[in-house]
């Protein structure tokens, strides 16, 4: 196949350009690229150590980490252990976790609570002023053990996270600042293996900034964009996982997409999540009469999984011809619904739907990658000095199913094993670097085919690649996908880039190693159901597609 990657990579400076502008060479320690979880809490660990950049393509809030609600699974109840965390975890996972990964993270959900704590971080307690934090129950989880500050979790962590970070003088903010693609030796055709920083446009001044940096951290979350129909921001373009490619990443188990069960079905509700801890907590999956389906389709009921809830939701939509099914929570009173779960209630009443009263109409939707850029114990790529935390990693934490509330906890271990790698490292030199070279395009003539494009790729995704898939659909959008790519490239090739463009261009990176991944499957297992290939194989691996020897 041909090489489809776009031709401008990293052109050296020179051949008439003019020399590169001061004020757009920067360096630092460690470049930090994304400001959720793994990123802020990244910068923060390494801020009294190193100088941090800290770029991110919108507000520092802005990102899938601010709309959490569930919360963080750690073992903190004296009738838990960690054991049963990790039993949950692999049984979730059907078999494909990485069982060192998974220990690795279970045994460090206290400290990292605590850690959270100690920021400041105000969690829900247990009621009449117990020290103690209040836990809620989630599906796929044997008992409490998701800390939470009500229903809007990752919004008090990360309003906390970013306090912190806006007072430290060891980092800079490059907030509105898009990066476009990572600098390597390899790319420079230095002969080493290093990642060197990045080119970055500042979306305000829209000019492209060269940051060199002894260390790279990728913390650039998801990809749920790639789905017509999701949970996640507009911010979850797969740009990391994309930019991770391009530098020489192999990617891991990218075919299992995480498809939420209920996200509310509401003509002007732009993708909003109605919580796990709903089902954990009592709430009823119903069918439009009111009765109930899930028992019909597994033991745990409500309870079980959420892969299983979303193809079962799936099954009773297609199966009756429905638009939605409906969650049910009003038969636990009006105190505990509002007790619980405020942000869902006050969110819901917004659009007419009294959760305390009347059930919710939900819908499943794209929520999460478990696949990603493939890591280590310590976070690291196989690039040198680049590091992939969060959700754009692959960590063998997720398996084929992430458990919930487990990605939160694992951006903040591995933010603390990467960053404590990182300062245990002899810093490498950091060559010159070209400065981006605009000589050879212009300005887009025609946006509409950058709008155009990406609606194309998400309704492919959504009807080809959702919650079951057969080789033929796959194939089908792997055509399409292919169409897309070779507009896409010519597009990037003779225009300057913008931030659609810039998310374009990853988007349908991603999209096409999460179809060449599925593809690439022939079994069923977690997330990834096949009609073609309906049974797990015997023995539970890993799929790896490895730039060197895969082109796109
Ligand atoms: P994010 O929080 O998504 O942050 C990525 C950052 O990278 C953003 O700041 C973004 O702007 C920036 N960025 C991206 N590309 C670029 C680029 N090219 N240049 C510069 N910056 C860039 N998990 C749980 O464990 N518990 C929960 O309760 C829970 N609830 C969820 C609810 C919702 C609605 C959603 C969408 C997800 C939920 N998840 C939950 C999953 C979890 O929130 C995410 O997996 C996690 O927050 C990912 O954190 P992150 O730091 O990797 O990425
Ligand atoms: C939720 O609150 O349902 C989301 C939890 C998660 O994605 O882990």
């Amino acid at each position: 196949m041909a090489n489809r990657l776009p031709a401008r990579q990293i052109v050296p400076a020179g051949g008439g350009r003019p020399p590169p502008q001061e004020a757009y060479l920067n360096a630092y320690d460690v470049l930090v690229i994304g400001s959720g979880l793994a990123g802020l809490s990244a910068a923060l660990r390494l801020a009294p150590h190193r100088k941090v950049a800290l770029v991110t393509k919108h507000e520092l809030l802005e990102g899938a980490s601010a709309y959490a609600q569930g919360g963080i699974a750690a073992v903190l109840d004296s009738t838990d252990s960690l054991e049963n965390h990790v039993r949950d975890t692999h049984v979730a996972g059907a078999g494909l976790c990485h069982d060192d990964a998974v220990r690795f993270v279970v045994e460090r959900g206290r400290p990292a609570i605590e850690w959270l704590v100690a920021q400041g971080v105000p969690f829900t307690r247990e009621t009449g002023g117990a020290e103690e934090l209040h836990l809620h129950r989630e599906g796929g989880h044997s008992h409490r053990r998701i800390v939470h500050a009500a229903d809007a979790t990752g919004n008090a962590v990360q309003r906390t996270l970013v306090e912190r970070v806006k007072g430290h003088p060891n980092i800079e903010i490059l907030d509105w600042h898009i990066a476009i693609d990572l600098i390597t030796g390899r790319k420079l055709g230095l002969g080493d293996n290093g990642c060197h920083g990045a080119y970055v446009l500042d979306l305000k001044a829209g000019k492209v900034r060269t940051l060199s940096a002894r260390s790279t951290i990728l913390a650039s979350g998801g990809a749920g964009k790639v789905y017509l129909y999701t949970t996640n921001p507009d911010t979850a373009t797969g740009d990391g996982i994309a930019m991770g490619w391009r530098a020489g990443c192999p990617v891991a188990n990218m075919e299992f997409i995480q498809f939420h069960p209920t996200c509310l079905y509401h003509p002007h509700a732009k993708s909003f999540l109605i919580s796990e801890a709903v089902r954990g907590e009592g709430g009823l999956l119903k069918l439009p009469g009111g009765e109930r389906f899930m028992p019909q389709h597994d033991e745990r009921a409500e309870l079980a999984p959420r892969d299983v809830v979303a193809r079962a939701i799936d099954f009773e939509m297609k199966k009756r011809g429905l638009d939605c099914v409906y969650l049910d929570i009003s038969h636990k009173g009006e105190a505990f619904v509002r007790e619980h779960f405020p942000n869902i209630h006050a969110k819901c009443l917004g659009f007419g739907i009294d959760i305390a009263k009347e059930p919710i109409p939900v819908v499943p939707a794209a929520h999460y990658s478990c696949g990603g850029l493939q890591v280590d114990l310590a976070g690291r790529t196989p690039v040198a000095g680049l590091y992939a935390l969060g959700e754009v990693a692959c960590t063998g934490l997720h398996g084929a199913n992430r458990l919930a509330s487990n990605s939160l906890l694992e951006c903040l271990v591995f933010s603390e094993a990467a960053t404590a790698d990182i300062l245990a490292t002899a810093p490498a030199p950091v060559p010159a670097l070209p400065a981006w070279d605009e000589s050879r395009v212009t300005d887009a003539d025609e946006e509409v085919v950058i709008a155009h494009n990406w609606d194309e790729l998400r309704r492919s995704m959504w009807s080809y690649v959702g919650i079951v898939r057969t080789d033929k659909r796959l194939e089908r959008a792997l055509h399409r996908i292919n169409l897309l790519q070779d507009e896409i490239e010519e597009f990037y090739s003779n225009f300057r880039v913008s931030n659609d463009l810039i998310e374009l261009r990853n988007l349908v990176v991603t999209a096409e190693l999460i179809v060449r991944s599925a593809l690439a499957r022939k079994e069923s297992r977690g997330l990834h159901f096949s009609s073609d290939w309906p049974d797990p194989l015997p023995e539970a691996r890993d799929t790896v597609l490895d730039p060197r020897t895969v082109t796109l």
